[in-house]
């Protein structure tokens, strides 16, 4: 029989998604209503936060975050952001998109998270923020990043795409910013198909972000979203021209609809059990794989930490005598999908715009050498765990060393 293919991701689609979806397309309004307001609503809520706003990436969900902070702090265009040296190319890109110059700190070889004793040598006079990426489903050190953005007077910006419902100290990711976003696209731990959603507790940023996602329009009240279709919104009517036609900034087109929203809303309540079957899932497998330990760096983290688990990633330590690679094609031949750790200094594209910088950035040079991921996902059972151990294992033995 065929091995089942262990992919990275999964998008579980069952009776809920399907039943909230179809009372979706039932209601006739495919555009922002009553679902996406929940949605915004539920998840903010789940993330300590007051104000959700829900965005067709989280790539633009990040861009967003940004434009809304530059606006209400008003930033200089090239102002600094400080991000990590391995993340997905997104989190840079969106201070690029935002008109800011990202400034790359490297990682942690453990944590794969931003390391925190390397932020102050990268801080100048045009430095605003700070924006830690939660690698993975790892909360970053965020004791440490608080005190230096207290220190210099400088914004964080948490960009949480991997990390849905992960802790730090009991508190959650997301709430460690004026304001934060995650994606909801398809690989990560909810998902809404395509998809990301910004969080705050700030009501002017809430409000820019609003505007600035349906082409900055003035319009910028939640209700309006699960307004009655048929309904006139008295206040809009108040002013001389319909305030959702009435444009105050340069905005952008980066609303999701009711199908997404629909989506969002039978995730979350599932998310207690995604969460909960992740973590199991990697936590086997790091018990199981405790005798490749001499060859390959597990996930470890410390026990104030609520990781999520979005991936498994592992990193092959100069002792092993085989390659990334070689294991990688292995795991490939045995059909278990894996990716590499997240490369971005080496991408083309930044190498064009920055230069040749690996070298200044030795863990993160390491990790795109040595480092990948695997699946620990709610669509894995025993079974599965057990085949992908197995494969590991005898990729190892394989190369004559006993385990
Ligand atoms: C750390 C990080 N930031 C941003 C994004 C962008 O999210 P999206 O693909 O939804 O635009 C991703 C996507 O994987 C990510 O991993």
């Amino acid at each position: 029989m065929m091995q089942k293919k262990m992919g990275v991701g999964y998008a579980y689609v069952g009776e809920l998604e399907k039943k909230y979806v179809n009372m979706a397309l039932d209601a006739g309004r495919l555009s922002q209503g009553e679902f996406v307001y929940k949605f915004e609503k539920k998840f903010a809520e789940l993330h300590q936060q007051k104000y959700g706003v829900a965005c067709n990436s989280g790539t633009s969900a990040l861009h967003i975050a940004l434009e809304a902070l530059k606006e209400k702090y008003s930033w200089p265009e090239r102002a600094e952001v400080l991000v990590p040296a391995i993340t997905f190319i997104a989190t840079s890109n969106a201070c690029l998109y935002a008109g800011l110059q990202p400034v790359f700190v490297d990682v942690d070889p453990i944590t794969y998270n931003m390391n925190p004793n390397l932020i102050e040598s990268k801080i100048t006079s045009k430095t605003v923020a700070i924006m830690p990426v939660h690698t993975f489903g790892q909360p970053c050190e965020m004791d440490a990043i608080v005190n230096i953005s207290k220190k210099y007077n400088l914004k964080i910006v948490e960009d949480c795409a991997e990390a849905h419902f992960a802790k730090y100290k009991n508190k959650s990711v997301g709430s460690f910013s004026e304001i934060a976003s995650f994606s909801t696209y398809v690989a990560h731990t909810i998902t809404t198909g395509v998809g990301g959603i910004i969080v705050t507790d700030d009501t002017q940023l809430a409000e820019i972000s609003r505007s600035l996602i349906a082409h900055g329009r003035a319009c910028t009240c939640e209700q309006c979203i699960a307004s009655n279709p048929n309904a006139v919104c008295k206040l809009r009517m108040k002013t001389k021209i319909d305030k959702r036609f009435m444009m105050v900034r340069l905005g952008y087109s980066y609303r999701i609809g009711e199908l997404e929203g629909a989506l969002g809303i039978a995730q979350l309540e599932n998310h207690e059990y995604i969460m909960k079957t992740r973590k199991k899932n990697a936590d086997y497998m790091t018990k199981a794989l405790q005798q490749c330990q001499k060859f390959l760096q597990l996930p470890s983290f410390p026990n104030y930490v609520d990781h999520s688990f979005m991936m498994y990633p592992i990193v092959v330590k100069e002792s092993a005598n085989f390659s990334r690679n070689d294991l990688v094609c292995f795991l490939e031949e045995h059909n278990i999908e894996s990716r590499p750790m997240l490369p971005l200094l080496n991408q083309p594209i930044y190498r064009e715009l920055f230069g040749d910088l690996e070298d200044d950035f030795p863990v993160a040079k390491w990790i795109n050498q040595q480092g990948f991921y695997i699946g620990c996902h709610h669509g894995l059972v025993v079974e599965d765990l057990d085949f992908v151990v197995s494969v590991i294992k005898d990729f190892i033995q394989s190369h004559n060393v006993v385990i």
